[in-house]
């Protein structure tokens, strides 16, 4: 008899590991992980952790012939600055490996004759402004809006939305029997701030980076100009995001794909910010042109009122809780200043 699992793919990242963290404390025992890396050690033992690669059929033929899936939170991608050094093996690990899972879902949903839910993480990288002036007159950005990305990532984030939809809708729709189909449900992220981990390869890392350099006591040379303005999000905010994404009935969600952000401050905004908590940090901007243009093509700020409006998104935190209740204090207690 194959095990009930709930899967998460890219386990060991950031949101995986926040993710996990949420799960445990609501009781959830059936997490099956997966990563290239292990688990730190004080998730290790409270999950079914399998090292690999979801590129490696073998591997998730394991997993198929194990357990019987009942949700997938497929967040193992390579991000947007990783991407652009790497743009093939970006394409191989964010597209085909979405397909792979994809069709696992698909295969998994076929034979409990119930749809696995499939919860995706996009982000802004999906939208691209051709200019700041653009950018500037564009303001809070629709999902429909400007969709031309300029990163390897955002166009491997922006087509696998499509291939969900596609996989959730349209899957095998000339073979003679209906098959069970996938239920795809994706957000997407703006920057995400945590107070416990760093990201790695992505071009939104300045904030997060601003901030712990600071609370590290380390200098910081902030790779883009002070003006420049993106959404954030805080960790917990995310992964709320998330779970109520993926419990939400299916006759209130009036898309698939959902924009969903809380704050969006200038690099100069949170410089002054983590300036406030951390005087004596030292943060200056030695703008790296090319990373510079990636952030500038994403847009000012995100409309999320069809999220707000269908499954009631909130955030929990705006910026000043996010700083003041949120990311300073916890950011003390790591690393004890
Ligand atoms: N945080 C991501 C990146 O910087 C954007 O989704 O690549």
């Amino acid at each position: 008899m194959r095990k009930k699992a709930i899967l998460i793919t890219g386990a060991a990242g950031e949101i995986g590991l926040a993710l996990i963290e949420k799960l445990l404390a609501q009781d959830e025992a059936r997490l099956l992980t997966l990563d290239l890396r292990p688990l730190p050690p004080e998730t290790m033992g409270t999950v079914t952790h399998m090292e690999g690669d979801i590129l490696d059929a073998a591997l998730l033929a394991r997993v198929v012939s194990e357990y019987e899936l009942e949700a997938i939170y497929h967040l193992a991608a390579l991000l947007s600055t990783r991407s652009e050094f790497s743009p093939e093996m970006a394409h191989r690990v964010n597209v085909d490996g979405t397909l792979r899972l994809m069709q696992l879902a698909a295969d998994q949903s076929e034979r409990r004759g119930q749809p696995v839910r499939f919860i995706f993480p996009s982000s802004i990288a999906a939208y691209g402004m051709p200019d700041l002036q653009t950018k500037a007159q564009a303001g809070r950005v629709k999902e429909g809006e400007w969709n031309y990305p300029a990163t390897m990532y955002g166009c491997n984030k922006l087509y696998c939305e499509l291939l969900g939809s596609y996989f959730s809708r349209h899957y095998q729709q000339l073979a003679a029997r209906r098959p069970e189909l996938i239920d795809f449900r994706c957000l997407r992220f703006p920057g995400l701030i945590s107070a416990f981990t760093m990201p790695s390869g992505g071009t939104s890392d300045y904030a997060p980076e601003i901030l712990h350099a600071a609370a590290k006591g380390e200098p910081y040379h902030c790779f883009v100009r002070p003006d420049t303005r993106i959404p954030f999000m805080v960790m917990p905010d995310a992964i709320t995001a998330l779970l109520t994404l993926a419990q939400a009935p299916a006759e209130t969600l009036s898309r698939q794909v959902y924009n969903v952000t809380s704050f969006s401050p200038t690099a100069g905004e949170v410089r002054e910010l983590v300036l406030r908590a951390f005087p004596e940090a030292r943060i200056d901007y030695q703008p790296d042109h090319k990373r510079q243009g990636i952030v500038d093509s994403w847009p000012a700020d995100l409309d999320d009122s069809a999220a707000r409006q269908d499954w009631g998104w909130r955030p929990a935190y705006d910026i000043r809780r996010a700083f003041d209740d949120y990311l300073i204090p916890n950011i003390r207690r790591r690393y004890q200043v």
